[in-house]
Order: structure tokens, then sequence, then C-alpha cells
């Protein structure tokens, strides 16, 4: 299939290109920015929620599933898009939120029913961002399944008048030419319909969670069993069109989805990126029990730059790059992005302003993104901007389109190790990759001819994988 060994690539659409000097990302601006994407090597690009929303979640609140929000443009705008992107080879993908919608949807008062509501708060479950997940409507006196924000409400998917609105707004995109879709929170399609209390955790969460949810085991207010339905609906809607589970679960719990779902985030080997040992052991789990999409970084936590540890990006971005399997590439992760400033005032209270940073493209003082205010500051040049880095031969965005090219040539059988402490050693058929992520040399694997090098000069000696580096060689003959 075409995203076999695709490289994806997320825009997070309120902060990737302004068109019009709202200081808002939009569609027209993501259109002038394709060639960037196209350049990159990239195979697709996923929008991130381009629907009208009060911007409590900022779109994973969706007011309307079937059209675009005024800030990002129009279907026209859209329509756009998707053809432009196509003639460049660019697949494009929407972001797709099932299991909620806002507050604000004319569905929460006209079709109270395609929500989950109780009398009294009936159980123990936990909203994600922090609370208990029931909220009460003043208007009905009643509560609603809340799991994320307050103004998201929970959709009950056992009904099948909602299953068929939903397969109906999952059709209204794949025909205009959408070539996939990514699942929001997808472990929340199933519930338990009689809406036990979750039992107490046996010990620590497998993912991080909230404080007050990770006291609990969950087999109740996610991941219930009955998936089948919602998923067979989804999938009948959407045809072959891609289908990405967000599933925050270990690969081990991923087999029900991808039956139905082409690949799920591979988010253990996201949340192990500094560590060479959890590393290895993520991605070998990921391999044996999925079929993975390998995420450096997004919109929700810490950006890769940050999250591998001080010097550490380039070697973890060579490394999950060259991964058997689709990669996705948040932006800014191809110039090595790090976490921003805190922005004031404060957009998402659940404290992710510093991963949405807008894209630096050029020097000027609003690095390109916007003539006009920006709605998130672009805080200190931390990075070189686009332009910057495409004169240079040494840069981060240099190492990503060689990497992208790489992978190409990457194919035959597939073993991942940890021979030295903080490194991981990937051979795929002719090829090795060996970064170390740990601040010693380390001895390297046996490699013959230098293909490509993390840092500058790392694979002067193909006998070491130096500090913070690591480089991708041929294998002996
Ligand atoms: C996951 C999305 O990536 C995140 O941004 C959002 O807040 C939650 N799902 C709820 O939709």
């Amino acid at each position: 299939m075409w995203w076999d060994n695709a490289v994806i690539y997320q825009v997070y659409l309120r902060s990737f290109q302004d068109s019009d000097g709202d200081g808002v990302g939009d569609l027209p601006g993501v259109l002038a920015r394709l060639e960037h994407i196209a350049k990159l090597g990239a195979g697709a690009v996923w929008l991130s929620p381009v629907y009208p929303s009060p911007n409590y979640d900022f779109g994973y609140d969706v007011s309307d599933f079937s059209a675009v929000h005024p800030d990002f443009g129009t279907l026209d705008d859209l329509d756009a898009l998707i053809t432009r992107a196509h003639e460049l080879g660019l697949r494009v993908m929407l972001d797709f939120v099932p299991c909620h919608t806002s507050i604000e949807h004319p569905w929460f008062r006209e079709h109270p029913e395609y929500y989950v509501w109780a009398k009294e708060i009936p159980n123990n479950w936990r909203a994600a961002f922090g609370g208990p997940a029931w909220e009460l409507d003043p208007q009905s006196n009643r509560y609603y399944l809340s799991s994320f924000f307050p103004e998201q409400a929970d959709l009950d998917w056992h009904n099948p008048q909602l299953r068929a609105a939903m397969a109906g707004a999952l059709r209204f995109w794949a025909q205009r030419g959408i070539d996939g879709f990514r699942l929001d929170a997808l472990d929340r399609i199933s519930k338990d319909a009689e809406l036990r209390d979750e039992p107490p955790a046996a010990g620590p969460p497998p993912l991080p969670l909230d404080p007050a949810d990770a006291e609990l085991e969950h087999p109740f207010s996610r991941n219930a069993p009955g998936l089948e339905v919602p998923l067979k609906t989804i999938r009948e809607a959407v045809g072959d069109a891609l289908l990405v589970g967000e599933v925050f679960l270990p690969t081990t719990e991923l087999g029900p989805y991808l039956e139905w779902l082409d690949i799920c985030f591979s988010f253990e080997t996201m949340f192990a990126a500094g560590d060479g040992e959890a590393l290895t052991e993520a991605i070998t789990a990921a391999l044996q029990n999925s079929r993975p999409g390998w995420v450096l970084s997004n919109h929700d936590f810490d950006r890769l730059a940050t999250r591998a540890g001080p010097g550490n990006g380039r070697a973890a971005t060579l490394l999950l790059l060259c991964l058997p399997g689709p990669a996705f590439i948040y932006q800014g992760d191809e110039l090595g992005m790090g976490n921003g400033v805190p922005a004031t005032p404060v957009q998402d209270r659940h404290g992710r302003d510093q991963l949405r940073m807008p894209m630096r493209w050029d020097e000027s003082e609003s690095a390109g993104f916007t003539t006009g205010t920006p709605w998130l500051s672009t805080g200190e040049a931390e990075v070189p901007s686009v332009s910057a880095q495409e004169r240079d031969p040494h840069s981060t965005l240099t190492l990503v389109r060689a990497a992208v090219t790489l992978r190409a040539e990457l194919d035959g059988p597939v073993a991942v190790e940890s021979p030295a402490p903080g490194t991981v050693v990937v051979t795929r058929g002719d090829h090795v990759i060996a970064v170390n992520l740990s601040a010693e040399p380390q001895p390297g694997p046996p490699a013959d001819g230098l293909e490509l090098e993390a840092n500058p000069g790392d694979g002067r000696d193909l006998s070491v994988i130096p500090p913070h580096g690591g480089w991708i060689a041929r294998r002996p003959r």
C-alpha cells in the first residue's frame, strides 16, 4: 500500500502558515507550503482538525463534522489543497474525532441520545485532563460523560443513529478525495454500557496518565469489549482509505483495533525516546505485536528534541526515520525544534502551548509565519529557520531529507538490539543503523561504508558510536 514505508507529515494548522494576517495558520497557508513537505520526501500530509470548533481544545471539540472552520478558510480552500497535494504526489489525511463533540455541537441539544448521560454521577471514571469524567448540564440537570475537557461530551457508539451520522461525515470527506484519517482517542470509542466502576490499579500505568486516573485500571471507561461494531462502521464508510489509530494503549493491546485499522501509533516508543534500552524494548514490542506508526513528536507531548534529552535529537530522529513502517514527522521536527516558551496568555489549559509554536520559515520577526500577530508567541529563535537550514549542509533539515531519501533503500530482515549501554542498533538487510543516546562512546556493530551520520563527524570511525550520535552504514559482506 502507499503508506507501507511513507513519511507522513503532521501539520498543526493553527501554527503552520498564516495567509491572511490574522495570526492563525490556515489552509491557503498550507497550500503555499506544500512544496516544503514534498521536498522532505513525505508521502502524505495529515492536517490537525479542520472543522468548526469553539476551540476549547483547538479543534478536538468539533461543532460540525462536515465543514471547515472559518479561521482556516473554506471547503473550496480544502479542495484546492487536495488537488495541489495530489499533483505533488502527496496524499491528504484528516484528523477525525469520533469519540466526542463540543457541547456546542447542535447534536448536544437536538440529539441528546447520541451522548452518554446519568441522573447522578454513576461511577469513579476520571477525565484524561484531570477531575471526574462527569459534568452537570444545568439545562437538563443531568450529568454527561466528558473524558477530556468539560466542553467535550462523549458520544455513545452503542446508538445506531449516531453510528450512521458519523459514517455520513466520514463518507463526506472520503468523497472529496481525502486519502486517510487519523482517528482521535480511539481507545475511548468502546465503553461499558453498564457504566461500572473501574477497579484500583494493580501497578503503574503502561503509558503516562493523569495521577488520579493512574490509580485505576481501565476495563470499563475505555477499551471495553464491543469494538468491532464502531470500527466496522468506520472502515465501511471510508473504504480502503488509510486508517491510523490514536489508541493510547501498549502495543500488546492493539490487536483488536488492527483488525479494522491499518496502523496504530507506537506510543511506548515515543515515550522511550531518550533511553536506548527502553527504545529497543519498545520498538521490538511494537514490531512483534502491531503494525506501528513511528511518532517522533506530536502536538500533545514534549517534542522529540526535548524528550530525547540534550544533544540526542538528531540521533533519535535518524533512528525513528529508519525503522520499518510509516513514520510521522510533526511540523518543526525537521528543524530540530524543541519545546517552545510558555505562551502568554495561556491558550491550552492542559499546558501544551509549548509544543505548538509557529513554524520558523525565515529569519524575519514573525519567522515568516504571519504578517500579523501570531496567536502563540514565536519566542526566541531557538533553531534556525527553514530558509537558513536549507543553505546549511549540516543542518537538521538536510539530515532529515537525507534520511528520508535513504529510507527508500532500507529493506530486508529487521533486527533490533541494544548491545551497549544507551545504544540502539537496527539491522535492515544490507544496512545497519547505530545510535548512542548515552554520554559515553560505545563500541559499534560490524559496519563497512558510511551512508549517513547523525552529527557531522559521527561516522569518522565506525568501530565507535559516538556519544549522542549515530550513523547508518553498510553491513560487511
Ligand atoms: C488527542 C488529541 O491529540 C489531543 O490534542 C486532544 O486533546 C485529545 N485527543 C482529545 O480529543
